[in-house]
C-alpha cells in the first residue's frame, strides 16, 4: 500500500494543527487527505446479515428478585460472550436523561471553540484529561475519521477543575454510574466463568475507568477510510454509548454484523486483558465504526475498564481456570506494559495479545 509521499511530514502537520478531523471539516475539505486512505475499505457486508444480532439482556434495574431470575441472566451473558463477545444491556438502571446528558456534552466539548479544545489537546499517555485525534495517529498505517477526547475518571475521580467545563459535571455524574453498572457485569462475569461473584472484581478489574468520548464528522469520501479500523479493545471490558446515527460493526464468523443503534441499550464487549486473565475462555472481538457518511456528527463513548498508566499490577491467567488440560496460555504481563504495546503498533488488524502469548 506503500503510497510515494512522505507521510510522516504530513501526519505531523496536521497534528501540530491540533484541529483534528472536525477542524477539516470545518475548513469546508472535498476531499480526505491521503494519510486517511485506508486500502481496502470493504464497507459492504459479504452476507446478509439483517437477521443477525447481537443479544440484548434485561438486567432488571441490577436488582434481581430471585436467584433463579440471576441465574438466567447469568446464562445469557456466558452465551452472549462466547457467541459473540458482545451484548447490549438495557434497564441497566442509568437514566436516558444521563445518556442523552452525556452525548451532548460530548458534543458539545468537541463543537466549542478551537481554542479553548486546543488547550487540551496532547499526546502523553500519563495525561489524564486530554484530546486528541487517532491515538495511533504515528504508528498506525492509515489515519481514522475521528477525534477523542479522554478522560480518567477512576480510581481517583479527578479534581472538577480539570475537566473540560462544557462536560464536567456530566461526566462525573456518568461516570458514577458507569462504576456501579461495570461492577454488576464484572460480577455477572466472575460467576459466568464458575468463579465466586466477587473474583474479577478483586483482581481490580472494576476499579479504573477511563471514558473515551469520540466525535465522528461526517466525511466527505466516506469509502476510503474507517471511523475506527477494526481492532480489539485492551480494556478488561468495554461499556458502550452510542447515538443513533450507527456505523458500529462486529465480526462475527468471518462477517461483519451491524449493532444498530437502539437509544436505551449500552453495548458491553470483553477486551483483550479479559481475555488473557480468563486464558481465551472469553474473547475479545474485532469490531470497527465505518466513516460516517452522513450529515450529522456520531457521538459514542467508551467506558474502557482497565489500569491507567503507569500501573505495576501484574496480570496473567487465573489460577482457578487453570488445570492439566488448560495450561496458561499467556505470560504474566502488566496494563503499562500492554499500553505501551499497543501504542507502539497502532490499530493494524491482527491480535495484540499475539504478543503475550507462550
Ligand atoms: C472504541 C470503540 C466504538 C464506537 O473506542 O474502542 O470501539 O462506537 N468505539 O465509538
Ligand atoms: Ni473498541
Amino acid at each position: 500500500m506503500a503510497e510515494n509521499y512522505d507521510r510522516a511530514c504530513e501526519v505531523k502537520a496536521f497534528d501540530e494543527m491540533k484541529i483534528g478531523v472536525k477542524g477539516l471539516v470545518d475548513a469546508g475539505i472535498t476531499k480526505i487527505p491521503r494519510i486517511f486512505h485506508h486500502p481496502h475499505v470493504a464497507v459492504t457486508n459479504p452476507k446478509p446479515s439483517s437477521t443477525l444480532e447481537i443479544p440484548t439482556i434485561d438486567l432488571g434495574g441490577g436488582v434481581f428478585e430471585s436467584t433463579v431470575t440471576r441465574e438466567s441472566v447469568i446464562a445469557k451473558v456466558r452465551d452472549a460472550v462466547e457467541k459473540f463477545g458482545f451484548f447490549q444491556v438495557i434497564n441497566h438502571g442509568i437514566p436516558l436523561e444521563v445518556m442523552h446528558k452525556m452525548k451532548d456534552g460530548i458534543r458539545g466539548f468537541h463543537e466549542q471553540d478551537s481554542e479553548v479544545k486546543k488547550t487540551f489537546y496532547s499526546r502523553d499517555i500519563t495525561k489524564k484529561v486530554k484530546y486528541n485525534t487517532n491515538f495511533d495517529l504515528y504508528s498506525s498505517q492509515a489515519a481514522n475519521w475521528r477525534d477523542t477526547l479522554t478522560t480518567v475518571m477512576a480510581p481517583d475521580v479527578p479534581q472538577v477543575e480539570d475537566l473540560p467545563a462544557i462536560c464536567r459535571e456530566i461526566m462525573l455524574e456518568y461516570s458514577k454510574r458507569m462504576m456501579k453498572l461495570g461492577e454488576l457485569i464484572f460480577e455477572l462475569l466472575s460467576e459466568a466463568l464458575g468463579l465466586k461473584s466477587k473474583h474479577l472484581k478483586e483482581l481490580n478489574c472494576a476499579k479504573s475507568l477511563s471514558l473515551l468520548s469520540h466525535y465522528y464528522p461526517p466525511c466527505p469520501e466516506p469509502d476510503r477510510t474507517f471511523g475506527i479500523s477494526s481492532h480489539t479493545d485492551i480494556s478488561f471490558i468495554t461499556i458502550l454509548l452510542q447515538d443513533h446515527i450507527g456505523g458500529l460493526q462486529v465480526l462475527h464468523d468471518d462477517y461483519w454484523i451491524d449493532v444498530p443503534p437502539n437509544p436505551e441499550a449500552l453495548i458491553v464487549n470483553l477486551g483483550d486483558l479479559l481475555q488473557l486473565i480468563t486464558n481465551d475462555k472469553f474473547v475479545s472481538v474485532e469490531h470497527r465504526v465505518l466513516a460516517n457518511r452522513g450529515e450529522e456528527p456520531r457521538i459514542s463513548s467508551a467506558s474502557f475498564f482497565m489500569h491507567t498508566i503507569p500501573n505495576e499490577q501484574v496480570y496473567g491467567p487465573i489460577k482457578e481456570l487453570l488445570s492439566e488440560q488448560n495450561l496458561p496460555k499467556y505470560r504474566d504481563t502488566t496494563t503499562t506494559e500492554m499500553a505501551r504495546h499497543y501504542l507502539a503498533r497502532g490499530l493494524d488488524g491482527t491480535s495484540p495479545l499475539l504478543h503475550f502469548r507462550i
